[in-house]
């Protein structure tokens, strides 16, 4: 049976990883995979975690199974996290959450929820997108389209292409939008055009999907839900995934959220029964630690204060990394205007190179990125950012 397959590509994002760490180069530099890194290149466990954890150890007393849905606590709060504690949906009993094993598992639980409701739907994802995407809801079986997103030519959105797109589609269609640090072009959109996009949400009937990968990496958690609270307070079906892996850098503990909100608390009851029927049919159930790590962070107000802190800091970081590459760049000499870096959100910005010069600067210089000239900004430091900009430099030289 076995003997017809024939292999697969490399992810082009997580084959990076095993290319990076076989090469011998010291000065090679990673702005491959989307993790948080620290001035030393390291992705440390946040201190608020460390606690959480022992307070865990401490009082964990069993563990059996913890069921489909994962924790009630863990829902609760991460739903209060993403639409506000006081959101008008919370408040009508219309929101269902299920942890999750990640941001991925979410958007698998949710592409398998919507292909029961409506078999016939089409996903439309930005272009572009996450590369994990399109898989991900083929693999459901859904259909999935492209509408415009980024201008790699102006480096800003193709916001009225977007718009005029958005405003051919109708409830046989799922929109996917980024809440923010759109990944990969960093490139968000305002709240006026969050609130252009909800308009058309509601017009239209569509049912956005809203994927929250980066919770507070953008402007900060609260600024950063605009999108999510504006169209779930407009919309009558929504969806959002959220994810832990960046924000709480709980990476490896696989935790994230599939929520629905629908019209009506009854209905929301009948759309959690098919969630949780998805998601045994999926995974059964998700892992527990993860979630509770991050229950104990959002129920104790000192150490929710600290994660908030420590988000921060790596939020600043990341910003303060992309002024610096802009401006090392143009100290060179650089006469390309590499600008927009600074100006975009997130993990994410593409450099805005050709896939040859990509491929130059893995070759020649040690430096890692994806194909499409993704960078992940994380990976720049005090100490790499100079051989970066020169590197750059070379390769634009030609
Ligand atoms: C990324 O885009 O690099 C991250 O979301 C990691 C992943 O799973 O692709």
């Amino acid at each position: 049976m076995f003997s017809t397959l024939k292999a697969m590509p490399a992810d082009p994002i997580l084959g990076l990883l095993s290319q990076y760490r076989d090469d011998p180069r010291h000065e090679k530099i990673d702005l491959g995979v989307g993790v948080y890194k620290d001035v030393l290149g390291n992705t440390p466990i946040l201190d608020c975690v460390k606690t959480a954890e022992q307070r865990r150890t401490a009082t964990e007393t069993t563990k059996v199974y913890i069921g489909p849905a994962g924790s009630s606590d863990f829902n609760r709060l991460i739903a209060e996290l993403a639409f506000g504690e006081q959101h008008p949906t919370l408040n009508a009993g219309r929101i269902r959450s299920v942890s999750t094993p990640g941001g991925t598992g979410a958007l698998r639980v949710a592409a398998d929820f919507i292909k029961r409701c409506r078999p016939g739907a089409t996903v439309w994802v930005s272009d572009p997108t996450w590369a994990n995407h399109s898989g991900l809801f083929e693999a459901a079986g859904l259909k999935v389209e492209r509408y415009p997103y980024y201008d790699y030519a102006t480096k800003a959105l193709k916001f009225d292409e977007m718009l005029a797109k958005l405003n051919t589609l109708g409830e046989n269609d799922v929109v996917l939008l980024h809440a923010c640090c759109h990944n990969p072009s960093g490139q968000d959109l305002s709240k006026e055009q969050w609130d252009q996009v909800v308009q058309v949400a509601v017009k239209r009937g569509f049912t956005p999907l809203i994927d929250m990968a980066y919770q507070g990496f953008g402007d900060g958690v609260e600024e950063d839900a605009y999108g999510v609270r504006k169209m779930a307070a407009a919309v009558e079906d929504m969806l959002l995934c959220s994810s832990c892996s960046k924000n709480f850098g709980l990476y490896r503990e696989r935790i994230g959220a599939c929520s629905i909100i629908a019209n009506s608390s009854a209905a929301a009851d009948v759309a959690l029964s098919v969630l949780l029927y998805v998601v045994r049919c999926l995974y059964s159930m998700p892992p527990a630690h993860g979630a509770a790590l991050v229950e104990t962070i959002l129920g104790d107000n000192q150490l929710k204060q600290q994660w908030l802190d420590e988000l921060k800091v790596m939020r600043d970081r990341i910003n303060g990394n992309r002024a610096i590459l802009v401006e090392r760049l143009k100290a060179i000499g650089v006469e390309r205007d590499f600008s927009f870096i600074a100006r975009q959100k997130g993990m994410f910005s593409f450099l805005g190179v050709s896939p040859e010069q990509v491929e130059q600067l893995k070759q020649e210089f040690g430096i890692y990125m994806v194909d499409s000239s993704r960078i992940s900004i994380a990976g720049i430091s005090d100490s790499n950012v100079d051989y970066l900009a020169k590197s750059i430099a070379k390769v634009l030289q030609g």
